[in-house]
């Protein structure tokens, strides 16, 4: 089936710029969340990233228009009935994944892959609240999507070759450099970065360091891009805990258990960059 329209679930951080980079390669995008001011919301981050670009000569205002003119918003998930590929970028709770995939397996036409962006949640227990598991795939982009080259993809047990297969193509016709990662807790990406960014928390906890300073030491000492307190911020520092109770569920290690500080961080709504508030400010 030649996939034309392409659905996103969830208009944050990441379902926005997976939107943007799909209706960049030229295809229709039904963009979903559960409120109109969230879908709002995520138009508007396009809207000013797109800008940003032609500002910089990267692109004209046309195709800034047309790219724009490829995205439809949605909070019906029902809408994704026209979808021929869809996928899921809510937040990183398994109830909610649960539910959406659910109704999606009883909205969309049965041919259509259901793709999900968790960052750790294991893609076969995903799979299994469909009756499509060959079907369902880990397609696990990176923030900022416009930005980064890389996606994970995350064949499940029962992942069919041709779900594997069509998934990867998309990826590089988005411009995206594809990595086959196993269904393990984290896959590879995270499985590595995010027990690093909780061990700069336990740093932080433990008063080995200043914010500033644990991040100068992993930017100037191991030649990192950002330090790893201002990249969980970027991250988000809900999903950033999500994805070390499921380390921390799925191994049952301690040596992945979640620092205190961060679920203190969490709790209190300091949840990054997107909250204004996290280890750092933001205006
Ligand atoms: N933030 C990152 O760096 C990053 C990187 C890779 C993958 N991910 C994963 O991407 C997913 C989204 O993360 P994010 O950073 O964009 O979070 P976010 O908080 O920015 O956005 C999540 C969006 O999902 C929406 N949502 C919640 N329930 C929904 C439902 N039932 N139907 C439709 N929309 C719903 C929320 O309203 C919100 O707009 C998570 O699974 C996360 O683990 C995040």
């Amino acid at each position: 089936m030649e996939i034309k329209t392409f659905g996103v679930i969830g208009a944050g951080q990441m379902g926005a710029g997976i939107a943007q980079v799909a209706a960049m390669s030229g295809l229709n995008v039904i963009m979903n969340d559960i409120k109109a001011e969230f879908v709002d919301k995520g138009l508007a981050n396009i809207d000013k990233i797109l800008s940003r670009g032609v500002e910089k000569g990267k692109m004209s205002e046309e195709e800034k228009k047309a790219v724009l003119g490829r995205i439809g918003a949605s909070i019906r998930l029902a809408d994704m009935a026209s979808a021929d590929y869809v996928v899921e970028a809510a937040t990183e709770n398994e109830k909610i994944k649960f539910q959406i995939f659910k109704d999606l397996d009883e909205i969309c036409k049965e041919q259509v892959i259901l793709a999900t962006n968790t960052s750790s949640i294991p893609i076969g227990r995903i799979a299994a609240q469909t009756g499509r598991a060959e079907k369902v795939i880990g397609m696990h982009f990176m923030n900022p999507v416009p930005v980064m080259k890389l996606v994970e993809i995350i064949p499940g047990l029962a992942t069919s070759n041709e779900t594997f297969q069509i998934t990867w193509d998309l990826a590089e016709k988005f411009g995206k450099t594809p990595a086959k990662a196993n269904d393990y807790p984290g896959f590879i990406a995270n499985r590595i970065l995010l027990p690093m960014i909780n061990e700069a928390v336990y740093c932080l906890y433990h008063g080995v360091g200043s914010r500033e300073d644990i991040d100068t030491v992993m930017k100037l000492g191991m030649n990192h891009p950002m330090g790893p307190l201002a990249l969980a911020d970027l991250i988000g520092l809900d999903t950033c805990l999500a994805i070390m109770e499921t380390l921390h569920d799925g191994f049952k290690d301690s040596k992945y258990r979640p620092c205190p500080l961060l679920r203190k961080y969490v709790e209190a709504g300091w949840l990054g960059k997107k909250a204004g508030r996290g280890f750092y400010e933001y205006k």
